[in-house]
């Protein structure tokens, strides 16, 4: 099901390199992570050496990808992107590190996906800039070795655990990213607003900022089918009555919860009586993936308290029964 709070990223976000910051100073919150990497990144240009490598992780949606061709402006640098699933082949990263000048930034993305064989390669090249490749075939194969320019690795992942503790440990700066406040978000929205020019008025701001489920990602997909609504049934302008009038008709509650999240909610109260129930049950009862319900329905309920995960299965909380009007206690004396 196609979700409006989805917190993939789309083709329609990739084209909208318009409304991502590009300077630190742009970059709204993470305030820890901007003042600790300003310096740092201050401390490698003046000595002339490249930024020591970073990691950055964190759920998806929350700014990785932006960050890190910040990162590269910042330093004053150019930005090569590879994808941890596409590497497949030594031969792969031999090529991307190959295409490196010397203090270029070097962004893996999802690099936890990396075949660990692969990981093995990179870590002379993190270490001493050096790439180390095997020419020659059967019994007459050699390695040799290929210095390489300083470079600094940028890596991003949305699950940090899958990383091998090598690889991880052969990153100078790691940053876990945050979930937004509302506040944030709101600032987020209005910039976003002024840069695809349609004005929104504080209230309506804030009334998005508080569905966007503490994401950018999300803050900013709202705030464009919203703009829409507001374009060819409103004032022109993003205001309060056409925010609410909006997210109604998206299906997308005061808590930024979808109709997937209700029906998941609903099915865990109504059939399986507040659970516990297995998620491969729950799945099956509203029609979705196990993967889908693990990684892009349940961390957000999870992490608001509408759901608990205990050893026998899934447990809806009183807030779950709060929010869907059901009376909890009348269900516990059933
Ligand atoms: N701190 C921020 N300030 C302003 N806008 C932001 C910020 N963080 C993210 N955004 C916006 O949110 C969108 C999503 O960010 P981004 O693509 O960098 O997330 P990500 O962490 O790389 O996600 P994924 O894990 O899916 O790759 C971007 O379009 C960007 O405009
Ligand atoms: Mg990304």
């Amino acid at each position: 099901m196609e979700r409006i709070i989805d917190l993939e990223e789309k083709t329609e976000d990739v084209f909208d390199k318009n409304i991502r910051p590009d300077s630190l100073s742009e970059y709204v919150g993470q305030k820890k992570i901007k003042e600790n990497l300003k310096v740092f990144i201050e401390a490698a240009k003046m000595r002339n050496e490249p930024l020591d490598h970073v990691l950055l992780y964190g759920p998806p949606g929350l700014g990785k990808t932006t960050l890190a061709h910040i990162i590269a402006n910042e330093l004053g640098s150019d930005i090569k992107t590879a994808n941890g699933p596409a590497i497949e082949k030594s031969g792969d990263l031999a090529a991307v590190l190959s295409t490196l000048e010397e203090g270029d930034v070097l962004f893996i993305d999802e690099i936890h996906r990396m075949p660990a064989y692969i990981e093995e390669i990179l870590y002379p090249a993190m270490e001493d800039f050096e790439l180390s490749v095997v020419i020659g075939g059967e019994g007459k194969s050699r390695s040799i070795k290929i210095d390489l320019p300083p470079f600094t690795l940028v890596g991003a992942t949305t699950r940090s655990g899958d990383l091998s503790g090598p690889l991880r440990d052969r990153f100078g700066i790691v940053n876990k990213l945050e979930f937004y406040t509302h506040e944030e978000l709101r600032d987020i929205i209005i910039r976003t607003s002024q840069v695809l020019d349609m004005n929104i008025t504080k209230d309506a701001a804030m009334e998005l900022a508080q569905r966007s489920r503490k994401t950018p990602r999300i803050a900013n997909r709202l705030f464009k089918r919203v703009r829409d609504f507001a374009l060819v049934e409103g004032t022109g302008e993003v205001d309060l009555d056409i925010t609410l009038k909006s997210l109604e008709r998206l299906n997308v509650d005061k808590y930024g919860l979808d109709r997937i999240d209700i029906e998941y909610l609903e099915s865990l109260i109504m059939k399986f009586n507040g659970g516990p129930v297995g998620v491969e049950t729950i799945a099956t009862a509203i029609g979705e993936e196990v993967s889908t319900i693990e990684d892009v329905v349940e961390p957000f309920l999870l992490q608001e308290g509408f759901v608990k995960r205990t050893r026998s299965g899934r447990v809806a909380t009183a807030l779950a029964y709060e929010h869907l009007k059901i009376d909890y206690n009348k269900s516990l004396f059933d």
